[in-house]
């Protein structure tokens, strides 16, 4: 049995899927226990989008013709990092890309390569189920925190039934466009894509394995 930590310790970013489809049942059990998820006096101001099949190829297909077009640009949601990253932070995101690249063996010059890697998180990676989670539009801060906890119960317990995820920010680079496709409402703000399936487990930009950060570096243990 998978334990909490299992989950945790064992968690990746996958960006490469295979075929296989995700049961209805097994989507069902996952939103299931993640409604348990904790949110700041239980108020769960989030809406989730869970789409397969027809509708998850039709919403790819008109916002990555749209993205490619060039018309229309959009505004995104918030920006992803803040516009001057500081160290330790700036080096940390670097060396992530880089890793990434690297195994996905795109050089730095590449730049074509590399922005259809980019381009390939609005096709979920090809996963077969792509989620999106929005909340009312005048959340705040608080609110994010708890779409946060939501993101990752569903990251732990997909992990727990053996399928694979990669958390996507860059949906809300385009909201428009994510609104539009899925005929959502402007009260809402597009927060974070997930993309939701089976690993090919043997590609390399699968098991980035990233470091982390010792306890030192963030963690103040006081009183112990
Ligand atoms: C909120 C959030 C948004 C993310 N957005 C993206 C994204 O848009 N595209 C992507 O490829 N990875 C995205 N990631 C994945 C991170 O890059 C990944 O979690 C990080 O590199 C650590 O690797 P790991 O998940 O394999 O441990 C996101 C992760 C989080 C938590």
């Amino acid at each position: 049995m998978t334990t909490v930590s299992d989950a945790i310790r064992t968690r990746t970013s996958v960006r490469v899927f295979n075929d296989k489809q995700v049961a209805k049942e097994v989507i069902q059990e996952i939103l299931e226990l993640a409604g348990n998820s904790a949110s700041n006096s239980n108020i769960e101001a989030r809406k989730v989008y869970v789409l397969s099949g027809e509708p998850l190829k039709a919403m790819v297909a008109e916002i990555t013709t749209g993205l490619y077009s060039g018309e229309d640009p959009d505004t995104p949601e918030y920006p992803a990092y803040p516009p001057k990253l500081q160290e330790p932070y700036r080096s940390r995101r670097y060396a992530c890309g880089e890793k990434m690249y690297a195994a996905l063996e795109i050089p730095r010059e590449d730049k074509s390569k590399r922005i259809q890697q980019v381009m390939k998180n609005y096709s979920f990676f090809g996963a077969p189920v792509g989620i999106i989670i929005s909340m009312p539009a005048n959340m705040l801060e608080g609110q994010v925190i708890d779409i946060g906890i939501y993101l990752q119960s569903l990251m732990l317990l997909a992990n727990e039934r053996g399928l694979a995820t990669c958390a996507q920010a860059s949906w809300a680079q385009c909201p428009n466009r994510v609104r539009a496709a899925l005929g959502i409402a402007d009260d809402e703000r597009i927060m974070v894509g997930l993309a939701l399936g089976y690993a090919q487990q043997e590609q390399a930009v699968n098991r980035l394995d990233h470091p982390r950060a010792d306890l030192s570096d963030y963690v103040s243990l006081r009183g112990f």
